[in-house]
């Protein structure tokens, strides 16, 4: 009986044959032992503290989501109505008018939550206005999610490119602030999506930059007024929102050492986003060290997606922050080597090795590349086979490693993730060794980078 976090290994355990009977999945904390009424602990997987806290969103209670039609905005919807959400308002300047907006209402519905478009500007007080009225129960929380790109060298950038990405987050939230104030709404929260862009800076994006760094300390002000705030400053996200649709600029992004944050990881930050304890209280001892030190409050105000796979050590990190005093307590951690840390430190290392080659295909052409990617290949076959990479060995062939059909199938969808080109499992099978299997990795993204250009 394995645990359902253990699915792979239960997969595994069943690919070597070895087993006589079933293998089963348990999905509750207790199993049932050969059919006695014995009932033994399948050990939890988090430790207490670490455990989700719980989520439930009021039955009598409107929700506004600004600019929830968006990526993450609708990722943000679907998991409120999962967690007993009935009523939420969408206000965006487009709401309505895309026959997507119609079906994602039809889902919502069909989870038992209602669901208003409100086609306004957040910038226009009357459109503010205008969703807080239409909402069917008080609003008792408001996640603001507007987004307007206007990248520009500063030196070029004209006043509108600056206003048009600045007022959706800057007049627009005063706007919320004022209107929710005026209405008389009692809120249990009111979460800021804001970006590492304020945090850190992104070339071309003061503007944005700006608008960000106007969220966080907007969500101090209310603070200070005992309004609940806070406000999580997101790195890029990768398989939804705007990001996870731009490639080169998410690949341009973890060369800059950005992470990629997982939906799950978004949904949980805003978990704790949301249930913050001190929501509606503003400690003066945290705001005033969070000024002495320049940082902030952490319970209310985060960033989520600042890390980097290369020790900031190694002179090849590209990682921008890397040298801001700031980051310095990121000096102090290491990396993880063994278990699953260590396989998704492992991915992260190969996503931005190729991130890096995307911007300089030099490197393709040197045999340390190959030489590295043949090992990266090889930790994920092992990682696989669930052999100690202590053992590995890229001259060896592969058959003796322990590639067989089955396990190129799994090593295949691994390869299209990571070097975003296909090898189907005759060829990788053919290939002989993980020293081969390096070297076509790495012709294939120079292919690929070469296409780009
Ligand atoms: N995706 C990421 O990786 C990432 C990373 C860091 C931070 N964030 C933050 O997360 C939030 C959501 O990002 P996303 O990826 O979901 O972006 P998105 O898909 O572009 O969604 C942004 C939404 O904002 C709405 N909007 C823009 N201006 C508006 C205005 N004046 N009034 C009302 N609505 C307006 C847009 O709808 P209309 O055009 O119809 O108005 C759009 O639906 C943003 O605040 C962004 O800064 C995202």
């Amino acid at each position: 009986m394995f645990a359902a976090s253990k699915i792979q290994d239960a997969f595994r355990y069943m690919q070597k044959g070895q087993h006589i009977g079933r293998i089963g999945l348990c999905l509750k904390s207790t199993v049932m032992e050969n059919g006695s009424n014995e009932v033994t602990t399948v050990q939890q997987d988090f430790e207490p503290a670490l455990r989700p806290r719980q989520l439930v969103f009021g039955e009598n209670a409107s929700y506004l989501l600004v600019g929830g039609l968006g990526g993450l905005g609708r990722a943000i919807a679907l998991w409120m109505a999962e967690h007993n959400a009935k009523d939420l308002v969408f206000l965006s300047r487009s709401a309505g008018t895309d026959p997507q907006h119609e079906s994602f209402v039809k889902e919502l519905r069909s989870m038992g939550c209602r669901a208003q478009l409100v086609k306004g500007d957040v910038s226009r007080l009357e459109d503010v206005q205008a969703a807080f009225m239409s909402a069917a129960y008080p609003v008792k929380g408001v996640f603001q999610m507007t987004m307007v790109l206007r990248d520009q060298n500063f030196q070029k950038m004209t006043f509108e490119e600056w206003c048009q990405a600045t007022s959706p987050k800057i007049q627009g939230t005063w706007n919320l602030h004022n209107a929710s104030i005026a209405a008389g709404h009692e809120l249990d929260f009111f979460v800021c999506f804001s970006s590492l862009s304020g945090i850190i800076g992104q070339p071309g994006q003061a503007n944005y930059a700006s608008a960000n760094t106007f969220l966080d300390s907007m969500v101090q002000y209310r603070k200070s007024l005992g309004q609940p705030a806070s406000v999580v400053d997101i790195g890029a996200v990768e398989e939804i929102g705007y990001v996870s649709h731009n490639p080169g600029l998410m690949n341009k992004m973890r060369s800059m050492g950005f992470k990629g944050v997982t939906e799950q990881e978004l949904l949980d930050a805003m978990t704790v986003a949301v249930t913050s304890p001190d929501q509606s209280k503003y400690s003066s001892e945290i705001a005033a060290s969070a000024a002495s030190a320049r940082c902030k409050d952490t319970a209310s105000s985060f960033v989520l997606g600042l890390g980097s796979s290369i020790p900031l050590s190694d002179p090849s990190n590209r990682a921008v922050w890397r040298k801001d005093r700031r980051m310095g307590v990121y000096h102090n951690f290491g990396t993880s080597a063994s278990g699953a840390e260590g396989r998704a430190s492992g991915n992260e290392v190969v996503k931005a090795f190729v991130a890096a080659t995307m911007s300089d295909t030099s490197l393709l052409k040197e045999a340390a590349s190959a030489n590295f990617l043949a090992v990266e290949i090889g930790k994920k076959l092992f990682d696989l086979l669930l052999k100690p990479h202590e053992e590995l060995n890229t001259t060896l062939p592969l058959v003796d490693l322990g590639l067989d059909s089955l396990v190129a199938i799994e090593l295949r969808a691994w390869w299209k993730q990571m070097f975003k080109f296909n090898i189907s499992v005759l060829e990788m099978l053919g290939m002989g060794s993980l020293e081969a299997l390096g070297q076509h990795a790495a012709e294939g993204l120079l292919r690929l980078a070469t296409e780009e250009s």
